[in-house]
């Protein structure tokens, strides 16, 4: 049995709730650890009042603690990327096992960094990164390792499904949701990240990673956030059977190709998946033995993400290890992610018609006539608050997106004033 040292870098959030259960719940953690675990070690911008500096060591820069022979462990949790990198290089290098949050910097680094732990015979884990305290990480790499991950679809931001929850349940439009995410300490001053959809597209790159054994890349995700949606497409959306949530979706397609998208989805009322509220998260994956698996649980704060990071922490200690993105980091493939536009599903169309033009009932047939490629499952009409407008909302039936965006290029736009469609994602599973 050996004594491990551990420095904690960043005391904000997600650091205080790591202090908080590394000192107050040690006992229970060493318990569980083949060697012994002891924090010795703080770095910030600044100190902080809640370390106990008797016991702690506070150093103001980090990098420092990447050269001290006595540090085994370095847990990471700031925000800012380029400091991040560096003390990973340089702790790596150093022999040291590291342990991040940093979704940013796994994603826009994550292949380098998988090299540089393989060639330094390093470790590194990041459970916190994806899913805060759903063990999502492990279960690709540990508990699913016998799968190929052939789908899965993801709510990995809990400022956007608190957003949509709120404005579903509440009728609330979206800046006032946002708001609301905002006052409880869910969004950030500047939510551009969440909203867009940026954070989301961060976590699928990993997961994809790991799923696929893909080099981790960001930069051909197709990413569109939650800033479009209306209480209007989501009353819409109810009418029909749906509900509206950001979701990250992976398929496993032929030809050593996969989908890798973030967007908002139409999901059918009736999955579980749709169910989940609030700020929570939730995967559901279809492995090709183990059928489909769902997982839900708190995606941010405090304690939920130092929870997973003492997961990693307790691994460490029993000397379990796992590859970067599930395999060595030359045996990693560049994934090939097929455009948008190729993809091919169902939508919800929703059309706002010229109030006269559309009384005539046949004026809205012809829409979908003469050759149209689009065929419609199920449609109901609304009109808007002063009813000036009438509003046609439909599901249709599996097509090309390109198909779709030429069809309704061809619509007659006396009568078709403005047009939106959402993607429709109907899971398997539960
Ligand atoms: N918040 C969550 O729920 C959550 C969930 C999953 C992952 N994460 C990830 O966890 C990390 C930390 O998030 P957070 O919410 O805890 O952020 P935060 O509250 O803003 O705290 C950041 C901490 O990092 C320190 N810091 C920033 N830049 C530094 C630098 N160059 N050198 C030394 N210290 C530096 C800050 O020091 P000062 O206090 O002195 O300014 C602060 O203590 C991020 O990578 C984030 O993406 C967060």
């Amino acid at each position: 049995v050996k004594k491990l040292n551990i420095a904690l870098v960043g005391l904000g959030n997600v650091g205080s709730g790591v202090y908080q259960i590394l000192t107050k719940e040690i006992d229970l953690i060493n318990l569980r650890c083949k060697n012994k675990i002891e924090l010795v070690a703080v770095s910030a911008r600044s100190k902080k009042d809640f370390i106990d500096q008797a016991k702690v060591k506070f150093y103001d820069n980090p990098l420092d603690l990447a050269e001290e022979k006595a540090i085994d462990i370095i847990i990471e949790v700031i925000t800012e990327e380029k400091t991040a990198y560096d003390l990973l290089s340089k702790a790596i290098k150093n022999g040291k096992k590291y342990i991040s949050a940093n979704k940013a910097l796994l994603t826009n680094r994550g292949f380098e960094i998988a090299g540089l732990v393989e060639e330094y015979n390093g470790h590194i884990a990041f459970e916190a990164a994806v899913g805060a305290a759903i063990p999502i990480v492990k279960s690709f790499k540990e508990g699913l390792a016998a799968n190929k991950i052939q789908e899965f679809y993801a709510i990995l931001n809990g400022t956007c499904n608190y957003i949509l929850s709120k404005m579903s349940a509440e009728n609330l439009d979206f800046d006032s949701a946002l708001k609301q995410a905002q006052d409880l300490g869910y969004a950030e001053f500047d939510p551009t990240f969440d909203i867009e959809g940026i954070d989301t597209a961060h976590k699928l790159t990993i997961l994809a990673a790991i799923a696929g054994n893909f080099k981790p890349h960001f930069d051909n995700i197709y990413i569109e956030g939650i800033t479009t949606i209306n209480i209007s497409d989501i009353k819409m959306a109810f009418e029909l059977g749906y509900k509206i949530k950001l979701l990250a979706i992976y398929k496993n397609l032929d030809q050593n190709s996969t989908f890798q998208a973030v967007y908002p989805t139409l999901i059918p009322i009736t999955k579980k998946i749709a169910t989940i509220d609030d700020s929570y998260n939730a995967i559901l994956t279809y492995g090709n033995n183990c059928d489909w698996n769902f997982h839900v649980g708190r995606g941010a704060g405090r304690l939920p993400t130092a929870s997973a990071i003492i997961a990693d922490v307790i691994d460490m200690a029993n000397d379990r290890f796992t590859y970067t993105f599930n395999c060595k980091a030359d045996l990693l493939e560049d994934a090939k992610i097929i455009a948008i536009n190729d993809r091919h599903g169902k939508y919800f169309l929703k059309l706002s018609l010229d109030y006269k033009l559309s009384k005539d009932n046949n004026s809205v047939a012809k829409l979908f006539l003469g050759g149209s490629k689009i065929n419609i499952e199920t449609s109901f009409f609304t009109s808007n608050k002063n009813g000036t407008e009438i509003i046609f909302g439909a599901i249709i039936t599996a097509i090309k997106e390109s198909d779709l965006i030429a069809e309704i290029a061809k619509f007659d736009q006396n009568l078709v004033k403005s047009s939106k469609f959402i993607r429709v994602e109907e899971t398997g599973g539960f």
